[in-house]
Formats: C-alpha cells, structure tokens, sequence
C-alpha cells in the first residue's frame, strides 16, 4: 500500500496478461453461450469500486458492522430499482449468483424434506431445481415434469397431474433452456390447486420481463429468482423478488444469515447500475433486437436442414437437436471453438447420450446483440454454424471458416476505447 501507485500491467503482469488474453478472446470471436452477455463500458468499469473493501452483514440500517451509512443507500438505491423495473413490492440485491438465490429461496419456502417439483435438468431445468448432485437434490425431495415428447414444449395439464399425485410444497417454474414461453398463470393455478409455493427462476428471461417481451412472473409467483448477467447484461449476481410481506422475514433471514455471510457490495453498486441501464428505452430496444435475431437465426437454421427443439423460438435462445446427425454437441461445441465460436453442449429432451456428451448444442443472442449484430449477421452466424457441421472433418477448412468469423466480430468491435 506504500509503493506509489502502479497500473495492473507493472503491479502484477502475469495476472494482466490473463486479463487482456480474455479481452483479445471476447473481441475476436462470437459469442452464442445463451446465459452469456458483455456490460457496458460504464459497467464493467463500475464493478471495480471500493464497497469491494466493505463489511455490511445484515440490511441497510440492521448492520452488523459500523461505517455503513453509504453502503445502507448504496444497497436501497439498488432494491428501489430492482422493484421499480420489475413492478415487485419487495427485493433482496444480496444474493452472490442464481444458485445463491435458489438455494435462499427454497430454505424460505420449503423445509428439508419436504416435496419441490422442478423441470428436468436433462430436459431443460436447472441444477438448483432438484438435481440430485446439488443441495436441493439432496436436501429436498425432488421430483421432476418433464416437456411433451412430441412437442418439446411444457404440458401443464401433465405438471397439473404430477402435482396433484405428489403435492408438492413448492413447485418450481423457470429453465436454463426452454426455447419458448413459459405460462406463469398455468403454474400458478396448478400451485393453487395443490396449496403448494410457486417460486419461478426467470435467471434467462430476465432481460426479456424487463423489457415487457415476457409475461411477467410477479402476479403469479410466492418468490422470483434470477440472475442479473444473463439477459439482463448486469455483473454476475442473483437476486430475488416477491409481493408478499408475510414471507419477507423469511427471505431476508434466508439470504442472511441462512446461506450467506457479507455481501457483495461492489456487485450491488453495479447491480444497481444495471437495473437503471435495463429500465432506458435503449433496453427495450435492445431486446427486441435479442428476439428478433433469434427467430431469424432459427429460420435461417430451419431452412438450412438444422433441426430445432420445438421447432423455432420465442426468446433469446434455441436448441439444435443433433440426434439423428454425425456430430455430438460435445463434438460439435469444439469444432465451433476451433472456428472462433463459442456455444455449449446441451442435453435436449429424449437425449439418449451423456450429460457430458449430450445431442444438443444451446446457442443464444444476448451477447452477439449487444455487440450491435442485426438480421444480416444472423444470416452469416447461421451458415457459420451449417459450414462448420459438415466440414468438421477438414482442417483447412475450418482455418479459413476462422477468418471470416474474425472479419465478421471485427466489424462490431467490442469495448473500442478500453
Ligand atoms: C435458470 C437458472 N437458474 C440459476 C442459474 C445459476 O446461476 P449462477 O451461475 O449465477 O449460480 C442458472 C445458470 O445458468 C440458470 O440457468
């Protein structure tokens, strides 16, 4: 702390070579990881902040730490925003990830033993909705709903069936890959009928509910989860979000001191900045934009002879369904990188290999629209995706595929003036 003050590039250069390596890695090529997105300029810079050097166990004026005073209007401000944006009645900013704000909310909503019922991990749920190797498998006992094999879409009538059979305490809507829209009343009637909670996990979609391209969750759900750097294009961070008074003590108590020690107060600051950015007008736009792309890159897929889990999309993702075709989505996901792409391996309903293999591969919008990419682009990202399938046996190939996919990232360059 005494040495004069030196740039990260003196100070430790090994550590801002890594840094500048993952720059030059996020600029050159294209981003399609679905829960993946790139902040603003003003909010990458503002995670670095010094409520990074803060101590603030507890709520704004229930500390258990002194010297809280900025911190205490730092954290009000972001709840303010938070339920502004999202039209709810009451927020806790402090959850450190998703995975914090499922594990918060289902120890609010549910005691261990009890009854959850969650999608399918395999079929499009997530590892906090009951997976057997997560705390909610293990503390909770899960049972799951699967999609429709014809359709791939959710059968509510079929999730109304298995609710009733199991009665479960809490019911869990939301879904790291689920191409469609999801019926929040449905879920919400089904939970009524059955007297159990609702808590819905909107980590993907929040970007789209903010920006009213998504029914909301808030009416129909007892808690609200969600990431704040998918859709959302916030810092990493969970968040969660309800009406009802009567379970505010026990969220809160949940966050802290049920799963959580201080929070955050750095990513809260950039939290708040992120829910300022995503109330703007250019938001709404934005994710329109993140749509739109969307449904033109399945078209265009479609048209190509790809197939899609339920056919096409109606937000920010889609889901290449590669079980009757010559690659794996692992195969598949690394052939991409070598080609400067980036998207992950997924399971899809009815999926007969591995969680490590997989037949699906995930590909998503947020971040290649964020980059300023439009209709045009999705074309190109379309037939990149086509060309690297069916030569993915030929290097030389796929070293020339490598440079127009740089020419193409290069034409919507990422941070210019960082
Ligand atoms: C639906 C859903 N919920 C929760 C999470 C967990 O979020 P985190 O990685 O911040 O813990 C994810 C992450 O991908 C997700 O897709």
């Amino acid at each position: 702390m005494n040495k004069p003050w030196l740039p990260l590039q003196e100070h430790d250069n090994e550590l801002f070579q890594l840094c500048e390596r993952e720059l030059l890695r996020q600029r050159e090529g294209l981003e399609l990881i679905a829960s993946e997105n790139f902040v603003s300029p003003q909010l990458l810079a503002c995670v670095a902040n010094p409520f990074t050097n803060k101590y603030a166990e507890g709520l704004p004026s229930k500390r258990y730490y002194g010297g809280c005073a900025v911190t205490d209007e730092l954290e009000r401000l972001a709840i303010a925003r938070a339920k502004r944006l999202f039209k709810a009645e009451f927020a806790n900013v402090q959850p450190h990830s998703g995975a914090q704000a499922n594990s918060a909310a289902l120890m609010a909503l549910a005691a261990p033993g009890d009854t959850i019922l969650g999608l399918d991990l395999a079929q499009g749920g997530h590892l906090t909705h009951g997976s057997p190797v997560n705390f909610s498998g293990k503390l909770y006992r899960a049972h799951f709903y699967g999609v429709c094999k014809e359709t791939g879409r959710i059968d509510y009538d079929l999730v109304a069936a298995q609710a009733r059979a199991l009665k479960p305490k809490v019911i869990i809507a939301g879904a790291s890959s689920y191409p469609r829209h999801i019926d929040f009343e449905a879920f919400h009637s089904i939970s009524r009928e059955v007297n159990a909670r609702l808590l819905v996990d909107m980590a993907h979609i929040a970007g789209l509910v903010a920006a009213d391209l998504h029914a909301s969750p808030l009416p129909w759900a007892d808690a609200v989860t969600t990431t704040t750097h998918k859709t959302l294009r916030g810092p990493r961070g969970g968040l969660i979000l309800w009406d009802d008074v009567e379970l505010t003590p026990a969220l809160n108590r949940a966050v802290f001191p049920g799963t959580q020690g201080g929070p955050l107060q750095h990513v809260i600051a950039a939290k708040a900045l992120c829910f300022k950015e995503a109330s703007e007008a250019a938001f709404r736009t934005y994710q329109q934009a993140v749509v739109n792309n969307c449904r033109a890159l399945a078209a265009v897929l479609v048209a190509q002879g790809m197939q899609l889990v339920t056919g096409g999309t109606d937000n920010h993702l889609l889901l290449i369904d590669l079980r009757h075709g010559k690659l794996s989505g692992k195969d598949f996901e690394q052939t991409l990188e070598r080609v400067a792409i980036t998207a992950n391996k997924n399971m899809i309903p009815g999926d007969q290999r591995s969680p490590f293999v997989t037949s699906g591969l995930r590909i998503g919008t947020a971040a290649v629209t964020s980059r300023g990419m439009g209709i045009a682009a999705m074309g190109s990202i379309a037939a990149f995706l086509v060309r690297t399938h069916e030569n993915h046996n030929n290097a030389q190939y796929l070293d020339e595929l490598r440079q127009e996919v740089l020419a193409l990232a290069q034409r919507f360059p990422l941070y210019p003036h960082w």
